[in-house]
């Protein structure tokens, strides 16, 4: 194993409660590669990165870090680093390649044997069922507009807790339905590459439905199991120059959208009112039938938390816009990552103590199943170090302020296919040479480690 970088000292993180669970998340898409063996079927992925100017320098994931052949070098990796739990994602395409019917056991052999690895290495398998990479078949029927989508991932998600729920006990069905909606269906920057605006929204509820009749499914298959979703939540901030009604009604708008969509149904059973935006009644025009509501609302064993930073929105500049907000930068001089992102570890103290304020006793216990940054290629990543110790920080304060976290996944475990910016942005604790598959550690591995180490010691 290569030596790295000598580890950091970071500002001392207060302890978190006994159990907490330290993690690292991936996603199948971005790290397996060996895109069409063993029988696996196309993704959208597949599809998108190979139309011209979809994916930056025509990057593609056909080959990723190559953890299909690489997994016991992986897993060896994450028990150095002391993990509790592992998220990855399961590819769809990979388990049925026509994303119904016929199973491929090879694809379900894969992950057969990813489990035992982790296991063997005291490290608990918590895998995503959807993380993005729906079956192309599936996508030439409609994809998540079709409502039957919701169907197939029931089924999918039974053959899959069937094969491993023996040993797998913590599932997530979906990751950051918000984002899938957003960039695959409104703006088309992401896979399927479709750029349908508002009329995208059905998508937002087929997922939901067809996380609820998975939990149903995993629930079945897997008695003993915990369902989680992983949602990508932000806080919603305005300019301190602009405070008016009109900057407030964007804030509240931006809201609705990008988090009470995805949550309230979850935890409350009933949408925010959508009618602003050409969702006429309760039933959005027939897309929301009886009982979808109850079935999204089943209860969850916990909130799985996406936090990257939090929004700026203004009131729109144009009266006549589509959408009532406008997004803003802040006036701040916050640190950015090399995707320009801002750094703002109290906007994840904010947003956890604000789910607990908007939620009351319907919030499960949250899971950060995702929090990280992009930082320069290099081993000492200094940057990164500061990142994840300010936001596990700003996790203790929400947890002294009364939130119940249960767990931090951090983004991620290796650099890997970042989607539309093909693997320009790096956001591991692991460097990947995407020329020959070498790992080597960075300095924010250690430093993890020897966080991990320290809170449990
Ligand atoms: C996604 C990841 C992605 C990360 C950084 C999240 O929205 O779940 O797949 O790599 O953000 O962009």
């Amino acid at each position: 194993m290569p030596v790295t970088t000598s580890p950091i000292d970071a500002t001392p993180l207060p302890r978190l409660p006994a159990g907490f669970v330290w993690g690292a998340s991936t996603a199948a898409y971005q790290i397996e590669g060996a895109a069409d063996e063993d029988g696996k079927g196309p993704s959208v992925w597949d599809t998108f990165v190979r139309r011209p100017g979809a994916v930056r320098d025509g990057h593609t994931g056909d080959f990723a870090c190559d953890h299909y052949h690489r997994l016991d070098e992986d897993v060896e990796l994450m028990r150095r680093l002391g993990l509790d739990a592992y998220r990855f994602s399961i590819s769809w395409p990979r388990v049925l390649p026509n994303g119904t019917g016929k199973v491929e056991p090879r694809g379900l052999d894969f992950y057969d044997r990813l489990v035992d690895a982790l296991l063997g290495a005291g490290i608990e398998p918590t895998p995503t069922l959807f993380h993005w990479d729906l079956p192309q078949a599936l996508e030439d029927e409609g994809g998540w507009l079709n409502r039957d989508t919701a169907h197939r991932f029931a089924e999918y998600a039974a053959v899959t807790g069937e094969r491993i729920g023996d040993r797998v006990k913590r599932w997530i069905t979906l990751n950051e339905p918000f984002v899938h909606m957003t960039y695959g269906y409104a703006f088309g920057v992401h896979a399927p590459g479709r750029a349908l605006m508002l009329d995208a929204l059905p998508v937002a509820h087929h997922q939901l439905l067809g996380h609820g009749l998975a939990t149903a499914a995993l629930r079945a298959a897997v008695p003993d199991g915990q369902v989680l979703i992983a949602n990508n939540c932000s806080p919603v901030r305005l300019r301190s120059d602009a405070r008016s009604d009109q900057d407030s009604a964007a804030a509240s708008a931006y809201d609705v959208l990008h988090n009470r969509l995805f949550n309230d149904p979850l935890l409350t059973g009933s949408y925010p009112d959508l009618s602003a935006y050409g969702m006429p009644d309760r039933s959005w025009g027939g897309v929301v039938r009886e009982g979808d509501l109850a079935a999204i609302a089943a209860p969850l064993d916990g909130l799985g938390v996406n936090y990257y930073n939090p929004t700026w929105v203004t009131a729109p500049n144009d009266p006549a816009a589509l959408l009532p907000f406008d997004l803003a930068e802040p006036e701040e001089p916050y640190q950015r990552t090399t995707f320009d992102w801002p750094v703002v570890p109290d906007g994840l103290t904010e947003l956890l103590t604000g789910l607990k304020d908007r939620y009351g006793d319907a919030l499960p216990p949250v899971t950060i199943t995702e929090n990280g940054c992009a930082q320069p290629t290099g081993l000492d990543d200094r940057a990164r170090v500061d990142y994840l110790s300010g936001h596990i920080d700003a996790v203790a304060r929400a947890v002294a302020l009364g939130v119940d976290v249960r767990g931090y996944f951090t983004w991620s475990l290796l650099d890997n296919f970042e989607w539309a910016e093909g693997y320009h942005q790096r956001f591991g604790l692991v460097e990947v040479d995407f020329a020959t598959g070498l790992r080597t550690p960075r300095a924010s591995f250690e430093w993890y480690r020897g966080l991990i180490a320290s809170q449990r010691s």
